[in-house]
């Protein structure tokens, strides 16, 4: 399958619709991806990334359903991280001495996961290549999302290719923004930036500065992942603003795991203070050890504050929340609020371990805490519950 994106510019990558995660088990995917493709026809052909290499087949096909493989002139690696390079072997066996354009860095990458000497040519920022009646302009974005990164603009035509950066992980037939679920496309796109882009806020940031700055008629953002930007694709670039930008929602998330449900009655008696004291503020509720770890976070950066709870075990916490704490600590989310709470038999590390964690992942403690020792009475559940009205108050 080959879709036409503009005149003379196909995509021509994979649906991966059974994968359910990415980064081995790190990030959930429960719609699935895509793994995107260009080729662009001009006096010369050029190829815009790979897909997977267990889509190496399709992609192939997909190629040579628009142009025999001795017409393609060169090869674009965006990024070079193998969700978009795994086919790069297969290709460059049939391309042979074709170029491959590349940053510094993703030549660096390319050799380092194929260890292959093809002919690379490092682009930088600014650099052009002429396809004939348009021309490819690169620009490099480190960490968005590897240091490899970079954007290629084909400006007669206004399409930014942008790797990573604005996709998804959706799979979809339709492949444009405009033909899919709103709410599976908005959800989708938030989880992604939220697990995946917003360790790198800063350099999003800059990078839309940098090219709001060229007053490009941008008309399509096509990006590696998920669909195509081309009704209103401004409208992904604000929303990028917006949670580059120490995004939050008028919501609280409580996270819990608990071994004998103590901690989870704690976590239930907040969340009730919590919505008496403050009925307008949000609050979500996860049961870590039955929850996706990628919604919670997803709530979790939609939030103002988040309310932690794990119950002492072995004088630590439970691993589930020590998981989701180094999660957290990678992504580095700005303008947080916290605290932490668990019950307890013997000794009660896990507050100030979880406390201490917190601090170390950025976010800024708003209470001590609150420990109930042995399975919470109605005194206790009280106490909770007032816990949770102070948090309300210091949220609201
Ligand atoms: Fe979709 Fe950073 O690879």
């Amino acid at each position: 399958m080959n879709k036409q994106i503009r005149p003379g510019v196909y995509w021509v990558g994979a649906v991966d619709r059974e994968i359910r995660t990415f980064h081995g088990s790190e990030f959930s995917t429960p719609h699935g991806t895509t793994y995107n493709a260009y080729l662009i026809q001009d006096e010369k052909t050029i190829l815009i990334d790979t897909v997977a290499k267990e889509f190496t087949a399709q992609f192939l096909k997909n190629i040579e359903s628009i142009t025999p493989f001795a017409k393609i002139d060169a090869v674009v690696v965006n990024h070079a991280e193998v969700d978009h390079s795994g086919a790069l072997p297969a290709l460059m066996d049939i391309l042979k001495d074709k170029p491959i354009y590349c940053s510094p860095n993703g030549l660096v990458s390319i050799k380092g996961h194929f260890h292959r000497d093809w002919r690379f040519l490092p682009v930088k920022t600014g650099d052009r290549l002429s396809l004939g009646s348009r021309e490819l302009l690169f620009i490099e974005a480190p960490m968005l999302h590897w240091p490899d990164s970079m954007f290629t603009y084909l400006g007669e035509d206004g399409i930014l290719f942008s790797s990573d950066a604005f996709g998804q992980h959706l799979a979809t037939e339709e492949l444009f923004n405009h033909l899919v679920s709103p709410s599976d496309l908005s959800s989708e796109s938030l989880r992604y930036y939220a697990s995946i882009v917003s360790p790198f806020s800063e350099q999003v940031l800059k990078k839309i500065e940098e090219i709001s700055s060229k007053n490009w008629q941008l008309k399509v953002i096509a990006p590696s992942h998920g669909v195509i930007w081309v009704d209103n694709p401004q409208q992904i670039v604000q929303l990028y603003q917006r949670w580059a930008s120490g995004y939050q929602e008028n919501q609280v998330t409580i996270v819990y795991d608990t071994m004998w449900a103590g901690t989870e009655r704690m976590a239930e008696a907040i969340a009730r203070g919590i919505k008496e004291a403050g009925p307008t503020l949000g609050v979500e509720l996860f049961h870590l050890g039955h929850s996706d770890r990628n919604d919670v976070v997803a709530e979790i950066f939609r939030s103002r504050g988040l309310l932690l709870g794990s119950p002492t075990v072995n004088r630590g916490m439970l691993s589930s929340v020590a998981g989701l704490l180094e999660m957290l600590k990678g992504l580095r989310l700005k303008g947080k609020k916290a605290a932490a709470f668990g019950s307890f038999g013997w000794s009660g590390e896990a507050i100030r371990l979880m406390k201490d964690r917190l601090v170390e992942a950025g976010l800024e403690i708003m209470s001590d805490g609150i420990a109930c020792r042995w399975r919470p009475d109605d005194r206790s559940l009280e106490k909770c519950k007032a816990f949770g009205r102070e948090i309300a108050a210091q949220l609201t």
